[in-house]
Order: C-alpha cells, then structure tokens, then sequence
C-alpha cells in the first residue's frame, strides 16, 4: 500500500496537490484538493489489464475551466434547489442563481471548485487513507452558518474506494454531499456508457420538472424506465420513452442497504456501491460535450455515467423527502464505498 503526493498546479497562489493512492494490486485512485476531485481510478479487467475507469483532466486549468462538475465533490448541497430559495422557522433563506433561477451544486463557488486542505494521511497494511477539510463560511453562496467539512478518501487492498464526509455546522444549515464521478467501466473513454448494465436497489424514483427539479412525487419504478431492479443496459432501460430522451438525470430511492451494481460485460469490470444516503441520482452525462480529457480522449453526451448518492434533492422544498438539515452543533455524516471486482 502506497500514498504519493505531487503539486498539481497553482489556484491563486494556493498550491493544488495531486495523490494518488496504491495498493499491492496495482489499483490506483488519484484526486487533487482543487474540488476534492477524483482524476483517475485504474481497476483491472478480467485479464488484469489497468485502466482508468472515469473521466478526467490532464491540467488543473481543464478542471478550472469545465462546468461539469468532473470528479468533484458537489455541495453545501448537491443538486438543484428550485427559485433558489428555502425558508426555515418562518424566514426566507436566499442562494445563489447559478442555473436560471434555480440553485445548482452549491452554487457559482461551490465545494467543486475551492481548495481543499490535507489533514491527515494514514498507511495501514491493507488500506490507505487521506482526509481532506474545507471551512465553508457563514453566508457562502447564501448559506447560513460555518461549517468545517470534511472528506476523506480510503483504498483498501481489497480494490475498495471509500468516501466518508463529516461536517459540523455552527447555525442550522441543510447539507448534503455527493462524489460527481463519470464512470466508464470499459476503460476506453471514447465509448459511450450505454451498454454498462446497471442495478439499483430501490422501488421509486423522482419525476422531474421542466427544470431538472423533483417534481414532487415520489412514483414506483414498477413498469418504468426507472426499472433497474434487475440488472439491465442503460439503453434498454432507456427504451423510447420520451422522459429518458436525452438520458437519466433522475433521483433513485434507495432500499435500507440497497446496492448499486454497475458493470460492463466485455471488460468484466463490475463497481458495487454500498452507501447509508437514502438516494442516488443517475447522470447518464447528458450534457457532456467534447471536452479534452486525459489519455487524449474527447468527452460526449453518454460517454461517462454518474451514481450522486445523496439525501434527495431540493428536499428543503420538500417537507415529505427526508430532510437534509443539519442543526448548529450536530455532526452530519455520509459514506460511501465503491468496491471493484471483476466478472469472470
Ligand atoms: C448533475 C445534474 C445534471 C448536471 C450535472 C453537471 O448531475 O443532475 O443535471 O447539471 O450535474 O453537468
């Protein structure tokens, strides 16, 4: 098991640094503190070939540069918050528009795109880990309160990718964190996600607005595009419906320990995600673009997929969601592990 730390670039005169985490197989995560984002997973496939399995950038530039989110962590609060707007004990609490009139990912400065700090970096016989922090202050982005975040990143020698988040807010404040890696389990990025086959443990999903909101409801999957119950490719799942035309960019409930499975038969890769979130959304990178990644390939509509698991979205507008608030003093937690194997 192996840790190596190298500087990556300069934000502002702040150094970014690159780490990439090892262990005794061969597989590699690397992520820089710009964004906490995830740059590069290397996992094997049935014949023990390494490659990297989600998208990312060469130079700190690109991720500086790039709207989508690549790898990054997503918040204060993940996902969309429609007006962005919410109100809490009577009083009206104002975010910032980033998308339209809505909120998105934490707004224009969100946790995707400041530096974060290394705390703490530990090498253990079968894992290794680095903990990460950020200090959100009162009033970013509208958000009410300080809050000290923490992210921490560990590889097991298992093949396992665990993110833990913590974070203790001085004034009430919703929180609620996710991890926006593009998948592609092929491990060539020039082919499309669409015949990745995908389980989701969970009965319902959240129909949308015309803006990319939960409208509301919370509706059985039973029947639906939304059936991933049992394993089945992105494309089928798709089908010609007209509400995945573009692809999925919807919230999935979770059953109580209910896994995602999502895996890729030509390589044999599979990633199973095991989290305590109550919901997952499925990104399908609708609006991904041509964007010039690592390993010289060019980004497109469906050419990674992401699993942002999470408490629901806009839940503060929701009062029947599961809330996402987060009261002064108390500790708000989440993880999730991504644990890869290969199907021989
Ligand atoms: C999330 C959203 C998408 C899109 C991406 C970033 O996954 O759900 O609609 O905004 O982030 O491009």
């Amino acid at each position: 098991m192996d840790i190596r730390k190298e500087a990556f670039g300069d934000l502002n005169g702040q150094q970014v640094d690159s780490y990439t985490l090892k262990n005794d197989h061969g597989m590699e995560v690397s992520f820089i503190t710009y964004g906490g984002a995830v740059t590069k997973i290397l996992a094997p496939d049935r014949n023990g070939r390494l490659e990297n399995v989600v998208l990312g950038f060469d130079t700190l530039d690109d991720y500086i540069g790039h709207t989508h989110y690549f790898g990054a962590i997503a918040g204060r609060v993940a996902g969309r918050i429609g007006n962005a707007q919410y109100s809490l004990n009577g009083e009206t609490i104002d975010l910032t528009e980033n998308e339209g009139r809505n909120h998105l990912h934490g707004g224009n400065e969100g946790f995707n795109c400041v530096n974060w700090h290394e705390e703490e970096v530990n090498i253990a016989s079968d894992s290794v880990s680095v903990k990460l922090s950020y200090h959100s202050r009162d009033g970013e982005e509208g958000y009410p309160g300080n809050v000290k975040v923490y992210a921490a990143y560990t590889l097991t020698n298992e093949g396992g990718f665990l993110i833990e988040y913590s974070a203790v807010p001085d004034r009430d404040t919703p929180i609620n964190l996710t991890s926006h890696s593009y998948f592609n389990l092929s491990g060539d990025a020039s082919s499309p996600i669409l015949d990745h086959t995908l389980q989701i443990e969970g009965d319902a999903y959240l129909p949308l607005n015309g803006e990319n909101l939960p409208a509301g409801e919370i509706r059985p999957v039973e029947g639906t595009p939304f059936d991933f119950r049992q394993p089945r490719t992105i494309l089928d799942g798709m089908g010609d419906s007209k509400e995945t035309k573009e692809g999925y960019d919807h919230p999935f409930t979770l059953k109580k320990d209910g896994k995602i499975v999502l895996s890729h038969e030509r390589s044999g890769r599979m990633m199973t995600i095991e989290t305590d979130q109550p919901s997952v959304v499925l990104y399908t990178g609708n609006f991904l673009t041509g964007e010039r990644l690592s390993g010289g390939n060019t980004a497109g509509r469906h050419k990674g997929l992401c699993l942002e698991t999470q408490g629901y979205p806009d839940a503060v507008n929701h009062p029947h969601f599961p809330s996402v608030m987060v009261k002064a003093g108390e500790e708000y937690r989440a993880s999730t592990s991504y644990i890869f194997s290969v199907d021989k």
